[in-house]
């Protein structure tokens, strides 16, 4: 099912026309040179690219979510990829014989893609053609989301990391990806935008307390992980992940070690050696990006290798004084 069906020219100039007040709006924001290929414009308090903002804003006015849908949430490096890739093999795990699963050839940002990608030039997709349930990623935070998402009550899943790794993660992605228009930037020049909160959907702090606090006011509905939690006990948080998405394990699979199986399918050894996501590539938005990139270390703590004391110390003392009183650490 294609959700980009070829459009008469009158669809595609009415859909350019959906488009254009979000420019016109983009140019009254604040903008600054963030720790992004472009500038970045803040947008509800958080600060977006100049080619993703239109994309999120067509998103808030167009996308209604299906109470059937399975919405995953981080912050970029944070653990998207494994996150999506846990997702769709509990998901669809009774489909699929695990010695011809997809993801052994396809990368899961092909199988659970970004939703905010999905409308992308000037286009409005019709995503209800979409089997369901409709497994899709974003990394809007959560106060931004559009209404239907949070009237649905579909199951929404935010996994979060650290600061320290997650900066040193996405150092080293955006230098990977640097080309003639992203300069790639010194270690120091990044730390100090990042701390500052322009990192796209920055500042980093607001974006998990937003989905933290969701998670304790509707926990029904919004799950939040740690990325350094799912590391330690995998088994654990991975039966909790396939229960509140609606497809618990039952003591059969367990038994005959269905879980331990996903987890090996999805686990950073495992995908990062196989051809697809050593050689393969895709768009994202305008920017062709290996699927290597996704693969650096998956360790908890590397960036210590990287930061200095007082770098670590001011990650650490801003967390403190963001998280103080939410009963949040993330260390
Ligand atoms: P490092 O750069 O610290 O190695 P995202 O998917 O949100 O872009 O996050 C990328 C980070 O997740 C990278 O961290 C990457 O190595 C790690 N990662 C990718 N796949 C993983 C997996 N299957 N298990 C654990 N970590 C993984």
């Amino acid at each position: 099912m294609d959700a980009f069906a070829p459009k008469t020219k009158e669809e595609q100039e009415k859909e350019e026309r959906t488009y254009q007040p979000y420019t016109e709006i983009m140019s009254t924001l604040p903008k600054v040179r963030g720790f992004a290929p472009q500038h970045l414009y803040n947008h509800q308090g958080f600060w977006y690219t100049e080619s993703n903002l239109p994309r999120v804003m067509a998103v808030q006015n167009h996308f209604i979510a299906h109470s059937s849908d399975i919405l995953l949430a981080t912050n970029p490096k944070c653990g998207t990829t494994w996150l999506k890739s846990l997702i769709f093999a509990i998901c669809n795990r009774k489909l699929h014989p695990s010695t011809q699963h997809p993801l052994l050839t396809v990368n899961s940002h092909q199988l659970v893609p970004f939703l905010e990608l999905l409308y992308t030039n000037n286009e409005i997709p019709d995503l209800d053609i979409l089997p369901s349930p409709r497994l899709l990623a974003t990394h809007i935070p959560y106060s931004s989301l559009p209404q239907s998402v949070l009237d649905s009550g579909c199951p929404l899943v935010y996994m979060c990391r650290n600061p320290k790794d997650t900066f040193v993660s996405w150092w080293h992605f955006l230098n990977k990806i640097s080309n003639k228009e992203l300069k790639p930037s010194t270690l120091e020049e990044a730390f100090e935008m990042f701390c500052n909160g322009a990192s796209i959907v920055g500042p980093f702090w607001d974006h998990v307390l937003d989905y933290w606090r969701a998670s304790l006011d509707r926990p029904q509905c919004v799950m939040f992980l740690k990325y350094e939690e799912m590391q330690a006990e995998t088994i654990v948080h991975v039966k909790r992940l396939a229960k509140f998405v609606r497809c618990p394990f039952s003591l059969e699979e367990e038994k005959e070690g269905v879980v331990d199986e996903i987890i090996r399918l999805c686990s950073y050894e495992n995908l990062s050696r196989l051809e697809v996501n050593k050689t393969g590539e895709a768009m994202f938005g305008e920017n062709e990006i290996k699927f290597h990139t996704f693969f650096r270390k998956g360790k908890v703590g590397d960036s210590s290798n990287y930061l200095t004391a007082e770098m670590t110390e001011r990650l650490d003392r801003i967390s403190e004084q963001k998280f103080h009183g939410y009963g949040l650490t993330l260390n």
